[in-house]
């Protein structure tokens, strides 16, 4: 199959563009810069240009980059430039179709709700927090609190595994995690202390952090993993202590 891969340069993209590409699949990389072999240029500021990149292929990998309120004008404008692609594979946030009240969940919500209405054959992907964010060992949530946590690698097998069986994962919302730990379970295996912070001090640097860190303390996310893993077998889901382990 021929996949054009939004963010290819960044974390999911460029997760999702590796594994394609060990499978054997054509990958078409989507940036504003391209640099390597397999790029082309597209902007979500420019809709003209990711019709163009996403011209002919047989899937897209859709991300957005975190813009604040633009994000959803950006994301709905990538998914009618995607129109004629016959699978559109979008990675959202783990319950951003709850009505949240976090905006870059919201701004996601609203991106989902449209491709459902004007795309024929899609797939959204709820990833919760990446194992590879920086600073997991200060958060502004209880030191009880288990975080629902996802390898890139894992997006990246379970966004593969949708273009690869897509009448399995046909118009389906799927939230994904790869393992769940507290604050301080997470520090031990980095070998350090977890520092507890305010969401107060958490609202001085970013509301919408903030936002999302009262949801997980107060709400909780709604996401089982064992029963995901049962379903899904054939994904090698990482456990938090392998992932960093293969990272040292
Ligand atoms: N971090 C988490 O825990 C987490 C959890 C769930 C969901 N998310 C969501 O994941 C998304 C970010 O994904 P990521 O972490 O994989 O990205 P990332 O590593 O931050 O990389 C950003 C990517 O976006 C591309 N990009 C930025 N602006 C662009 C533009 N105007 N046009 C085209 N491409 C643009 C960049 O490509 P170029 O610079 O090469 O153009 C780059 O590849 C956000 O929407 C975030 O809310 C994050």
């Amino acid at each position: 199959m021929k996949i054009a891969v939004t963010g290819a340069t960044g974390t999911q993209g460029g997760a999702v563009a590796r594994l394609l590409t060990e499978r054997g699949h054509e990958v078409r990389r989507v940036t504003r810069n391209p640099k390597h072999p397999d790029d082309v240029h597209g902007d979500f500021d420019n809709p003209d240009s990711l019709e163009q990149a996403f011209a002919d292929v047989d899937g897209l990998f859709l991300m957005t980059p975190l813009s604040g309120p633009s994000e959803a004008s950006q994301g709905k404008a990538a998914v009618d430039a995607a129109r004629h692609v016959p699978h559109v594979v979008f990675t959202s946030a783990t319950n951003a179709d709850r009505g949240t009240g976090i905006p870059h969940f919201d701004t996601k919500a609203e991106i989902e709700r449209h491709l459902a209405a004007v795309h024929p054959h899609w797939t959204v992907l709820g990833p919760a927090a990446f194992m590879s964010n920086k600073g997991f060992v200060a958060l502004p949530i209880p030191p009880t609190l288990k975080l629902h946590l996802i390898a890139p690698e894992d997006i990246a097998a379970m966004a593969v595994l949708a273009f690869e069986q897509p009448a399995r994962f046909h118009n389906r919302r799927v939230d994904i995690a790869s393992d769940q730990l507290t604050g301080p379970e997470m520090a031990a295996i980095r070998g350090t202390e977890f520092v507890e912070y305010s969401l107060a001090q958490a609202e001085t640097y970013s509301p919408d952090l903030a936002a999302m860190f009262r949801y997980f303390t107060e709400t909780g996310l709604d996401l089982d993993i064992p029963a995901l893993h049962a379903e899904l077998p054939e994904i090698a889901w990482h456990s938090y202590a392998n992932w960093v382990t293969g990272r040292a």
